[in-house]
């Protein structure tokens, strides 16, 4: 059932050090701001050969990042992004298995503008994940 990691995000507190550093002193290909409104969050994909890293900034009121900040002032890996083939099947199988899936349940169009899902961190050891129909 679970495929490739499609990305891994970090919440980060100041998205211009964090881009210059991945960007200048990394040497990372990185993409320009995007805002995702729907999900409260400025992303920053940098663009690795086998994977992707998404950089988080809090957008508007009530941003899930902002809550994250607030508890981790330096920033931190906020979610993992593996990529599934079904997400209806996965959800259903995980469901099943005892997961708790976050929201109304069903997927929302994230920010590669494909079905995604979050999954509680308590049933994966403490890490939040995301599910993406590849
Ligand atoms: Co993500």
């Amino acid at each position: 059932m679970l495929g490739r990691l499609n990305h891994v995000a970090i919440a980060v507190p100041d998205l211009d050090a964090a881009v210059a550093l991945y960007r200048d002193t990394m040497g990372a290909k990185v993409s320009p701001p995007q805002d995702e409104p729907d999900h409260g969050v400025t992303v920053v994909f940098i663009e690795l050969p086998n994977t992707k890293v998404e950089l988080l900034y809090p957008l508007g009121e009530n941003s899930p990042i902002q809550s994250f900040l607030e508890k981790n002032p330096a920033g931190g890996i906020h979610h993992m992004c593996y990529e599934v083939e079904d997400i209806i099947a996965a959800r259903d199988r995980l469901k099943a298995g005892g997961a708790r899936v976050l929201g109304d349940g069903n997927p929302k169009i994230g920010a590669h503008k494909k079905p995604v899902l979050f999954l509680h961190p308590k049933d994966f050891q403490g890490t939040l994940v995301e599910l993406e129909q590849a």
